[in-house]
């Protein structure tokens, strides 16, 4: 019998109107370039396929990430005390803060709570569940939130370390990863510490092989954002009639997931003012991952004034996870 412990998940998540949705969805339809936003990826079985995508052959990033956490561990928990709270932007599975858990000594742990920061409540009961099994003494409180906007409800009573791990700032545009970091140094007091992941700039051939996997999960994952579409705003895409594109952009460093029409097509929905047509050829843009430089992370400190105090690398300098001091 497992014995289940309670945890408190505070829901402070602004969710948006059918009409806010249909319009935001048709505004990217009716663009030049069109495109749909990366957040209309994860639905269940978005959220399934990409778990996959963490665990194919060609996508170095996760594995690459967690074996420096493997590495690093016992330095990076150096910086836990008594009563830390362990903050996740996008709290996953778990699995990366776990490899920090088990380095932090067991009277230390006990006193600790894990504070998972993810728009997915059921994301969030997933992670407090496997945790609490795992490490019992530990207590979670459970934030369902927009990280982007919302980091004012992060508790602050207590010394934080703060985990964005899996290049998600990669995956969003410039301005707001700036403007994410400075919102996380301005809640930031002496004492804590930002752990932040992101993949570096490396061979494009490496690069683009970890997003046109062999087993076209990756392709699975860009286009099922379509069913999700079509689910939310009734309209009619045919998957069948796109296919996955995912190249490195070297202009501006980063992986970029289009989804490319196969044919001419018509696209309606009774909420549209109006069709949209998609000519042969034409792309869908669904995803941006940006890949970064050590001269990154100095403009990163550079504009929020956010204090770097360690860069941990994997061997091949692939993937780095950056700490950082108010
Ligand atoms: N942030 C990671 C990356 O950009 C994970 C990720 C987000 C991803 N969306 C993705 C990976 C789409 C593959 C496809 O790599």
């Amino acid at each position: 019998m497992t014995n289940k412990q309670e945890f408190k998940i505070n829901d402070v998540l602004h969710r948006s109107s059918k009409e806010e949705i249909v319009d935001e969805i048709f505004q990217g339809l009716s663009k030049k370039d069109k495109y749909i936003s990366c957040k209309f990826f994860y639905d269940s079985l978005g959220s399934k396929l990409f778990e996959e995508i963490t665990r194919l052959p060609e996508y170095y990033p996760s594995r690459t990430e967690k074996n420096i956490l493997k590495k690093k561990s016992p330095e990076i928990s150096k910086y836990i005390e008594h009563k830390t709270d362990i903050v996740e932007l996008g709290s996953g599975d778990c699995s990366k803060i776990s490899i920090i858990l088990s380095a932090v000594d067991y009277s230390i742990r006990n006193s600790l709570r894990y504070i998972p920061v993810d728009i997915s409540i059921s994301a969030i009961r997933d992670s407090a569940a496997v945790l609490q099994e795992r490490y019992k003494g530990i207590g979670v409180y459970g934030i369902s939130a927009d990280f982007t906007r919302d980091m004012g409800f992060i508790p602050s009573a207590s010394k934080r370390l703060i985990c964005f791990f899996g290049s998600t700032l990669g995956n969003l545009p410039a301005e707001e990863q700036t403007e994410l970091l400075n919102g996380l140094k301005n809640i930031m007091k002496p004492g804590d510490n930002l752990l932040l992941g992101i993949d570096m700039v490396k061979d494009s051939e490496i690069l683009e092989s970890a997003y046109n996997d062999k087993s076209s999960v990756t392709a699975a994952f860009n286009k099922n954002i379509l069913n999700v579409v079509n689910r939310l705003v009734n309209t009619d895409f045919d998957t069948a009639q796109f296919e996955h594109l995912a190249f490195y952009n070297n202009k501006e460093s980063r992986i970029e997931m289009h989804l490319r029409a196969l044919s001419e097509m018509e696209i309606y929905s009774l909420h549209f003012p109006e069709k949209i047509v998609v000519r042969k050829g034409e792309t869908i843009h669904t995803e941006n991952s940006r890949k970064f430089t050590y001269a990154d992370i100095s403009k990163f400190s550079l504009l929020t004034g956010l204090n770097v105090e360690n860069v941990f690398m994997d061997p091949n300098k692939w993937f780095s996870l950056v700490q950082f001091i108010a």
